[in-house]
């Protein structure tokens, strides 16, 4: 596999996406927003609103365009640049699903009976659900590859996804005798930020779906909010730990240890250094402070792109012309490899 992913010749091209269902957390702006910025100078950026991907459980007909422009002012107030990184809507970029449909062709039943975030999501009423929620990931790839993006910056539980992407990808370029004419793509998963867990239970992810909203930080809570959640994050009985191996056992302080150390762009170690031996309270309220700082600014500049959605969607319509531009003629190169007359 490593040697495959050097074979491919082409350039080097970052894809990303987030779907705009609901608020965004600090989960999804450490696991993802922040990679997305640090990337931008480096190579070129195309990052995604996957409105396709969240149809496959109902949306509102009257909230899914604001919940998209609510996703591209995420990007943009975290520091995204539209005049570096393409940020556009999926739906408006017609590569995506067309692809997807070959690539539907190329997957396995089996291996779609393995995506354990499928299972997940269906719990026992995976008869009741959508066929698009069951192929969500065959369009996770379609994405990726309508591009050949080589990097893809996302969270830990992603990683099966991408797994999928580079077994379908392996697959067509075998199949259709194309060699490395799909990369093998490469998940930016590691770093501070790949899996932020829930303030109410060490052991699950923070999540837009958790019922409980004090269990996840929201990019729109205001200071007050942040630093209530913080006080209110579940710790344990012990104090403070002084060193990394003290957080054996202790998943809610070793969360609150690695989102500290994220935002402030430190490491545990120097972090529980500060801290071990106290108690919870003096490292609660820095580390409230340390948010609102990180996140306040971002929340603020929201709030003034989402008071001009004209200017929102003139930026996501201009770039999604960019990304047609790039996916259309890879595309077209599937169809003459699939051998479609007339293509
Ligand atoms: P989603 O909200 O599911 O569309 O996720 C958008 C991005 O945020 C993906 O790259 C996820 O892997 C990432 N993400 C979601 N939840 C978390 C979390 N708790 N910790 C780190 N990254 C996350
Ligand atoms: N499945 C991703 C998530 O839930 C979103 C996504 C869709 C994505 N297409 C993508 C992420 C392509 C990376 C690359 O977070």
């Amino acid at each position: 596999m490593a040697d495959d992913t050097q074979a491919y010749k082409g350039p080097k091209r970052v894809f990303s996406g987030v779907q705009p269902t609901g608020d965004l957390h600090l989960g999804n702006y450490l696991g993802a927003l922040k990679k997305f910025v640090a990337l931008q100078d480096d190579m070129e950026c195309v990052y995604c609103i996957v409105d396709l991907h969240a149809i496959t459980v109902w949306q509102d007909p009257k909230e899914l365009a604001d919940q998209t422009r609510q996703i591209a002012a995420a990007y943009l107030a975290s520091g995204v640049d539209p005049a570096k990184a393409i940020v556009y809507n999926q739906s408006a970029v017609r590569a995506h699903s067309e692809l997807a449909w070959y690539f539907n062709c190329v997957a396995r039943i089996g291996w779609l009976n393995r995506m354990t975030q499928f299972k997940d999501k269906a719990g026992k009423n995976s008869e009741k659900m959508s066929v698009g929620l069951y192929d969500y990931p065959v369009l996770q790839a379609a994405d990726i590859l309508a591009f050949k993006a080589t990097h893809v910056p996302v969270g830990e539980d992603q990683k099966q996804h991408l797994e999928l992407t580079r077994d379908i990808a392996a697959k067509f370029n075998h199949d259709f005798n194309a060699p490395n004419f799909f990369p093998l793509c490469e998940p930016l998963i590691k770093g501070p930020g790949a899996r932020i867990m829930s303030l109410r239970d060490g052991t699950a992810k923070m999540s837009k779906s958790d019922p409980s909203d004090n269990s996840r930080i929201n990019l729109t809570d205001d200071a007050d909010k942040i630093a209530k959640k913080i006080r209110k994050a579940k710790t344990d009985a012990g104090e403070m730990p002084a060193d990394i191996e003290g957080l054996e056992g202790r998943p809610e302080i070793a969360n609150l240890v690695g989102i500290y150390a994220a935002l402030a762009e430190r490491t545990d170690a120097d972090i529980l250094a500060q801290y071990g031996g106290q108690g919870f309270g003096g490292f609660k309220s820095d580390l409230a402070d340390v948010a609102v700082a990180a996140l306040q600014p971002i929340t603020d500049l929201m709030v003034r792109y989402l008071s001009d959605p004209e200017e929102l969607n003139r930026i996501l319509a201009k770039a999604a012309d960019r990304a047609t531009e790039i996916a259309d003629p890879i595309v077209a190169d599937v169809r003459k490899i699939i051998g479609f007359c007339g293509s």
